[in-house]
């Protein structure tokens, strides 16, 4: 018996990556998975491992930035599934350069992917969750939310805004019995971080404390625990997974 038997997970940004991973630690755990992605060639992978692990997958094809979108792949998922137990906001991109260069257009872009994503889903899967009386809803922030980073204004300010909108979903929906919390991880080895030049990879290991990144699995693991049971009374968090890096 897994413990997650018989519930339904919608993760974005479940084509590679960190989602990728907790799509197939949900499943791993008992779950039933639907995945959006914007790159909808790559969520085959991610489908067939689902299915390899013996539990159902369907992908659909969403910008987390697109407010119809996002309305039409819920329903999709909520007809095709029947209810939606678990929600993991995921979806994200980087556009990294120093505030002075930085064009509105790579601003308006992180923000509205990262964060108006994570609004879009939270609002439309809340709605279901609400008329179940029951959900658990966690989202991929960053510890670059916590602390800032230099180059990175508009993902800190977009991981930011995950942070306190996950803080205000979890007291507007504690009564109905949803949760929300989000995680905060360091650097962890994807697609996303291999884009960073190795002189800034050696800065970063070198801040560190357990010595080494962080693999998608460390952050699916501690998702799937605040997505089930043994979280339940743990709402409106952020825990972060850093190997140590930020410990406040
Ligand atoms: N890798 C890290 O070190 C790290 C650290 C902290 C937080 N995070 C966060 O974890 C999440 C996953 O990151 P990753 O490293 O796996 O990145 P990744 O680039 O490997 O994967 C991101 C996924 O999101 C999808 N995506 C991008 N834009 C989208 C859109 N508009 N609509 C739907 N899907 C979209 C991509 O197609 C991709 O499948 C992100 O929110 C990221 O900010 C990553």
């Amino acid at each position: 018996m897994g413990q997650l038997d018989g519930q339904i997970a919608l993760i974005t940004g479940a084509a590679r990556g960190i989602g990728q991973a907790i799509a197939l630690e949900l499943a791993a755990r008992g779950a039933d998975i639907a995945v959006c992605d914007v790159q909808v060639e790559w969520l085959e992978e991610t489908l067939a491992k689902v299915r390899a692990a013996g539990r159902r997958a369907e992908g659909y094809a969403t910008d987390v930035s697109d407010a119809a979108q996002v309305e039409a792949a819920v329903d999709r998922v909520k007809s095709d599934f029947g209810r939606i137990d678990i929600l993991v906001n995921n979806a994200g991109i980087t556009r990294d350069t120093f505030i002075s260069r930085m064009s509105e257009e790579d601003w308006d872009k992180v923000l509205d992917i990262n964060l108006k994503g994570t609004f879009l889903f939270s609002k439309a899967v809340g709605k279901i969750m609400m008329r179940q009386k029951g959900g658990s809803m966690v989202n991929i922030a960053s510890i670059i939310g916590l602390i800032g980073n230099a180059g990175q204004c508009n993902y800190a300010a977009s991981k930011a805004g995950v942070i306190a909108l996950t803080k205000s979903v979890a007291k507007e929906l504690a009564s109905r019995n949803v949760r929300a919390n989000a995680v905060a991880p360091g650097f962890i080895r994807t697609k996303m971080t291999e884009q960073l030049p190795e002189k800034i990879r050696d800065q970063m290991l070198a801040q560190i404390p357990s010595g080494r990144f962080g693999e998608p699995e460390d952050v699916a693991r501690v998702v799937a625990f605040l997505a089930g049971p043994d979280a339940g009374y743990v709402n409106g968090q952020v825990l972060s997974i850093c190997g140590g890096m930020v410990t406040a």
